[in-house]
């Protein structure tokens, strides 16, 4: 079943890539293009934007069309990356194994070409016109709201505040569905508005969404802790629940979000194969 996934995300990867380099590309003659050229093209799976066109594609033909929103998503990714990397936040010198920005082109640079990214995501989305003003203004205001002070901003915000001592059950929660769920669940909440589908679908792909984010973020803090990678100042799964615990959390998790896609109509198994991708990676 992942097959469908994992074909569509090799099919896409491309279009994106050039999406964006065709984003950036007007900015070329700027001292900042090098670090954010750097920053965007370090091979990263790209799961969000494609998300967002998964999700699109289930309701509708027209891909191309959702393409230029998908980028934003992934430029909202690559500066939220840049800065969790930063000596004041995680204090990560590699980034998709190779030296992350701040390494590269010192901290001031990679703090600059995060807000640029960022800004840039919203420049996007307002030159968008594939669709109707309406249709890309509740994208904007679904964007914003979801990255912000109460969503994957708020979700960093808890992250540093909190140390594996002082960790609740709640707060972890509160923290991997913020930071990284938001995101993620947003993209795919947007394949939908661009669908123009009714809110009782929507409100599906939300729950769908959310439960798909919260899951991405325990598999990436299980795959850190196999890999030695965990950072011991951060409060993660595997460290509250154990290993076993935290793959039988993901996987309940994963079998509510099937429960959930399964009781929508969609034109594919699309949003479904995302799900068995996933379960393939507690395999
Ligand atoms: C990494 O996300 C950070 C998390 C929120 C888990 P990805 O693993 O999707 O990052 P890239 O873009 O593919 O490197
Ligand atoms: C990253 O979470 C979340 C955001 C950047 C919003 P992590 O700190 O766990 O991601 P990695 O492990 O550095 O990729
Ligand atoms: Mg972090
Ligand atoms: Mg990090
Ligand atoms: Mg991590």
């Amino acid at each position: 079943m992942e097959e469908i996934f994992i074909s569509f995300l090799k099919d896409k990867v491309n279009l994106i890539e050039n999406e964006l380099d065709k984003v950036i590309s007007e900015y070329k003659t700027s001292p900042l293009f090098p670090a954010i050229s750097y920053s965007l093209k370090g091979g990263g799976k790209r799961i969000r934007p494609v998300l967002l066109l998964a999700s699109y594609c289930s309701f509708k033909d027209d891909v191309e069309k959702a393409l230029p929103v998908s980028v934003s998503i992934e430029l909202i990714h690559t500066y939220s990356l840049i800065h969790d990397d930063l000596p004041a936040i995680d204090n990560a010198d590699t980034r998709r194994g190779r030296a992350s920005l701040h390494k590269v082109f010192g901290e001031d640079i990679a703090i600059l070409a995060g807000d640029a990214l960022l800004t840039l995501s919203f420049e996007n989305l307002a030159k968008v016109t594939s669709f109707n003003e309406k249709i890309v203004l509740r994208c904007i205001r679904e964007l914003s709201i979801n990255i912000g002070i109460n969503g994957m901003v708020g979700g960093q915000v808890m992250d540093v505040m909190t140390t594996p001592q002082d960790a609740t059950e709640e707060v972890l929660y509160y923290i991997h569905s913020k930071k990284t769920g938001s995101l993620m669940k947003t993209a795919i909440k947007i394949g939908g508005i661009l669908s123009e589908i009714d809110d009782e679908v929507l409100n599906k792909l939300e729950s769908f969404g959310d439960k798909i984010g919260l899951t991405y973020q325990i598999l990436d803090d299980i795959e850190d802790s196999k890999n030695s990678k965990e950072d011991e100042s951060k409060v993660t799964f595997p460290k509250l629940f154990g290993m076993e615990k935290s793959k039988e959390i993901a996987t309940n998790l994963l079998n509510e979000s099937l429960g959930v896609i399964d009781s929508v109509s969609l034109k594919n198994d699309l949003l479904k194969s995302f799900v068995y991708y996933l379960k393939s990676w507690l395999s």
